[in-house]
């Protein structure tokens, strides 16, 4: 194993109880600015897709950005609980490149997601996970190749309303179970 042992915390670089108040403030957002937001913030949105952990670090995966209002239009189109879509300024597409990665592009993909919905929620942008959309109209329309897998489209932009409450969450000892 390639564990040295070294004298300090994994990582310093986030308050732990900070974190924690950050993952739990972080909000589905489905009320978007018409504002786009800037290169740099799409490019930390990406970085942080980039750096997700993968299997066998193999990254599998594309993001594709579209900002065209029109193609915008037409992915909202698709999903089928997410016709506010067409608000943002940009989407990002997350493809999961299946033949290259069989077993993994699932999860791979998904992860790579997450990243990108917290770097977007500390940059004061909000964005929405859509699962329900015809993946296959959806691929058509960004010219994705029908044997990749579309995890999702996520949108992306800053906030049109007041965050919402949060939905419940059911109780820590409802959903964990300790083996001593
Ligand atoms: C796999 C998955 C699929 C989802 N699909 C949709 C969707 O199609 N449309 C939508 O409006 N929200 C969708 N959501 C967002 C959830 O409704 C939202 O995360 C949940 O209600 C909890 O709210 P919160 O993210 O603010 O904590 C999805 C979330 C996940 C993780």
């Amino acid at each position: 194993m390639n564990c040295i042992i070294i004298n300090m915390k994994v990582s310093e670089m986030i308050e732990p109880k900070k974190f924690l108040e950050f993952l739990k403030d972080r909000r589905t957002i489905r009320c978007f600015k018409d504002e786009m937001i800037s290169d740099k913030e799409i490019q930390m949105i990406l970085e942080a897709g980039q750096w997700a952990p993968s299997s066998s670090n193999r990254q599998a995966w594309e993001f594709i950005v579209v900002k065209n209002k029109k193609m915008i239009k037409e992915l909202s189109n698709t999903a089928i609980y997410g016709k506010f879509v067409r608000e943002a300024p940009i989407l990002i597409a997350i493809i999961g490149f299946v033949h290259d990665n069989p077993n993994w592009y699932i999860q791979d993909t998904s992860v790579a997601s997450m990243n990108m919905m917290l770097m977007a929620w500390a940059l004061g942008i909000g964005t929405c996970w859509i699962g329900s959309m015809d993946r296959t109209e959806a691929k058509e329309i960004l010219g994705v190749h029908q044997d990749n897998f579309l995890l999702t489209i996520l949108p992306f932009g800053y906030l049109r309303k007041e965050k919402p409450s949060p939905p419940g969450r059911k109780s820590l000892d409802d959903i964990t179970k300790v083996i001593e």
